[in-house]
């Protein structure tokens, strides 16, 4: 009998996508699949399962898409993370370097109340600056991070070892090396 497809099996690699050189990681394919994107959520879930959380929060954009579905299972609430200028209330950022230039995320400044205890959540970990500027902004409004929870994890560019010094836990369902 074929062993059961695994949340790696189902992603997809494009090469040279956006730029060549790059292998894009295209989680369209997992979450496209009623089992991949449950197992998915699933497994994410699996390492915190003795953990008790009050909201979780996501990434803009891709983070969304896992994000909503967690806090659904977990019965609580979600707070998107966004990039500049999307968000219509009062709100904090956080600067964060891309490979070329800058970027900001921001969040709404009444997101948490102090205390409230988090899972942050995205697609993909690679330099972390993106899961380290969500991770700021949580902490700034006195959120506390029970962890943060990604689909893949390239270790070649760092962020793991970025958000482990940040103090934080760190879990991911599949790695790619090499790229
Ligand atoms: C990608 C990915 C992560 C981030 C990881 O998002 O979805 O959010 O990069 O990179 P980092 O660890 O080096 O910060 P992207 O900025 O492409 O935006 P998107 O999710 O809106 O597609
Ligand atoms: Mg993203």
């Amino acid at each position: 009998m074929s062993q059961k497809k695994t949340v790696r099996d189902y992603i997809r690699t494009i090469p040279d996508f956006p730029k060549p050189g790059i292998m894009f990681r295209d989680v369209t394919t997992l979450f496209a699949d009623p089992r991949g994107f449950r197992i998915c959520i699933d497994q994410l879930l699996d390492p915190f399962a003795d953990q008790r959380f009050d909201k979780v929060a996501a990434l803009e954009s891709r983070g969304f898409i896992m994000g909503g579905a967690i806090a659904h299972q977990l019965n609580v609430g979600f707070v998107p993370i966004r990039k500049k200028g999307k968000l219509p209330g009062a709100t904090i950022s956080e600067e964060y370097l891309l490979e070329y230039g800058e970027a900001t995320m921001e969040v709404h400044d009444n997101a948490f109340t102090p205390g409230e205890r988090v899972l942050l959540v995205d697609d993909l970990l690679a330099t972390g600056g993106t899961a380290g500027a969500g991770v700021k902004l949580c902490e700034r409004l006195g959120a506390r991070i029970v962890g943060c929870a990604f689909i893949i994890d390239l270790p070649d560019l760092g962020g793991r070892k970025r958000l482990e010094e940040m103090g934080l836990r760190v879990e991911s369902l599949c790695s790619f090396e090499g790229d």
